[in-house]
C-alpha cells in the first residue's frame, strides 16, 4: 500500500536476531553469537531510516531489482522492442534503476512470531516503471529457520509481458562485527566456482566464462580475501559461476566466510546461477550504526544473482521470464562457529 510508512520490524528466536524494514526489505542488523556466545551485528547499517531514505546507503541490506548489477548502456531488445532504462552507473543501469526496489515501501503480508519467525513483503512493479517491461508482483520473505540460519525465498511473477528479473541481496557482512574497526581482508574466503564473468572498463562482462586457477581470483580453497586483493586494482567486483559447490535440499553451497578472530562462520546456499563477491570498494567514511565509521572494504557482499547484463548475453543463462512463468530465488545464510 502506497500509504504504509517505512519502518523497522524485528525477527528473534532467543539466539539470533534480524532487523528489517519494509523500505526496500532492508536488513538492518543481524545478530549472531561467536566462538564465546556472544552477540554480534555482523552487517553495516544505520540505527534509524532517514539515511537509507536519503540516499546516503550504498545499497546496504538491501534488495535490489528489477534487475540486479549492471545492463551495458541501460539498453535491451525483447521480443522486438527496445528498452531504455536510467544510466545511473558509469554509463551503465546499476541495480534496476534509480528507484529500484531498494528505494520503495513495500506492503507487509505477514509477520509471525515464534521459533520460526518471518516476515513476508510484496510489492508491485508498473509497466514501464525504471524503463522495463510490464506489471510485474514480487514477493520476499525472511525466514529465521533454525537458532542460526535466516533464509530469504524471492518471487515474481510477470502479469502482461515477458520481462527479466534479477533479484540480488545486498548485505555488507563483517563478522567480526560491524563495529569492530576492521576490514574484511582478513576474512578467509571459500567459493564454490571454479570460473568467473571478467568485465570490462566499466564492470560490463566481456562475454566470456574464465578459470579462476591460477589467478587471484581463486577462491577454491580458504583464501584470506585481503591475499591478493591488490592484483585486481580497487578489490573483488566480480561474478563467478557457482559451479562447483555441494548441493542439499535443491540448493548448491556458494560460499563459506570465516573471520578467523570471532570465529564466526557463513555458510551460503543458494538456486542462483551466479554470486557478485563484493569486497565494499567504494565505501568510504560512511557513518553507521552507534556512529561506528565504515570504509573501503569494511563489508563484503555476497550477492547471489543471474549473470550481470544477461540480458544482452546469448550465452549467459536467460534471466527473462515469460507471461505465466515464474521468477524464483532461494537463499540460505547459514550461520557457525568453527
Ligand atoms: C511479442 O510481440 C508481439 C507483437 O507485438 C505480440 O503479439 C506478442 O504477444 C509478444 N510476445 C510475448 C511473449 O509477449
Ligand atoms: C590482520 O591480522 C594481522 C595479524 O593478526 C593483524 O596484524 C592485522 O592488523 C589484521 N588486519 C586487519 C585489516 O584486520
Amino acid at each position: 500500500m502506497a500509504d504504509q510508512k517505512p519502518q523497522l520490524f524485528e525477527l528473534n528466536n532467543g539466539t539470533m536476531k534480524v532487523m528489517v524494514s519494509n523500505y526496500g526489505c532492508i536488513i538492518t542488523s543481524l545478530f549472531v553469537p561467536d566462538k564465546d556466545g556472544k552477540l554480534g551485528d555482523v552487517v553495516l547499517g544505520f540505527d534509524t531510516l532517514e539515511p537509507y531514505l536519503n540516499g546516503s546507503a550504498p545499497y546496504f541490506g538491501c534488495i535490489v531489482g528489477r534487475v540486479a548489477n549492471r545492463i551495458k548502456e541501460g539498453k535491451f531488445t525483447l521480443n522486438g522492442t527496445e528498452y531504455s532504462l536510467p544510466i545511473n552507473n558509469g554509463p551503465n543501469s546499476l541495480h534496476g534503476g534509480l528507484k529500484g526496489f531498494d528505494k520503495v515501501v513495500w506492503e507487509v503480508v505477514e509477520h509471525k512470531q515464534g521459533d520460526n519467525p518471518s516476515i513476508t513483503f510484496k510489492y508491485h512493479a508498473r509497466d514501464g516503471e525504471e524503463g522495463y517491461p510490464g506489471d510485474l508482483s514480487v514477493k520476499a520473505t525472511y525466514t529465521l529457520t533454525s537458532k542460526t540460519t535466516l533464509s530469504l525465498t524471492m518471487e515474481a511473477t510477470p502479469e502482461n509481458k515477458p520481462t527479466p528479473v534479477n533479484l540480488a541481496q545486498h548485505t555488507y557482512f563483517n563478522l567480526a562485527g560491524h563495529n569492530s574497526g576492521t576490514t574484511i581482508l582478513n576474512h578467509t574466503a571459500q567459493i564454490f566456482a571454479n570460473h568467473i564473468t571478467p568485465v570490462d572498463e566499466t564492470l560490463i562482462p566481456t562475454g566470456e566464462i574464465k578459470p579462476v586457477a591460477q589467478t587471484p581470483f581463486d577462491f577454491t580453497t580458504e583464501k584470506r580475501i585481503g591475499t591478493s586483493i591488490n592484483e585486481i586494482g580497487l578489490g573483488y567486483d566480480h561474478n563467478y559461476v557457482l559451479d562447483s559447490g555441494e548441493e542439499k535440499l535443491g540448493l548448491k553451497r556458494a560460499v563459506k566466510l570465516k573471520d578467523p578472530v570471532s570465529s564466526r562462520v557463513l555458510n551460503l546456499w543458494t538456486d542462483a546461477p551466479g554470486m557478485q563477491f563484493y569486497t565494499g570498494n567504494y565505501v568510504s567514511g560512511v557513518v553507521g550504526k552507534g556512529g561506528a565509521v565504515y570504509g573501503k572494504h569494511s563489508g563484503v557482499c555476497l550477492e547471489t544473482q543471474g549473470f550481470p547484463d544477461s540480458v544482452n548475453k546469448e550465452n549467459f543463462p536467460s534471466v527473462v521470464v515469460q507471461t505465466g512463468g515464474k521468477y524464483r530465488h532461494r537463499m540460505v545464510y547459514e550461520f557457525s562457529v568453527e
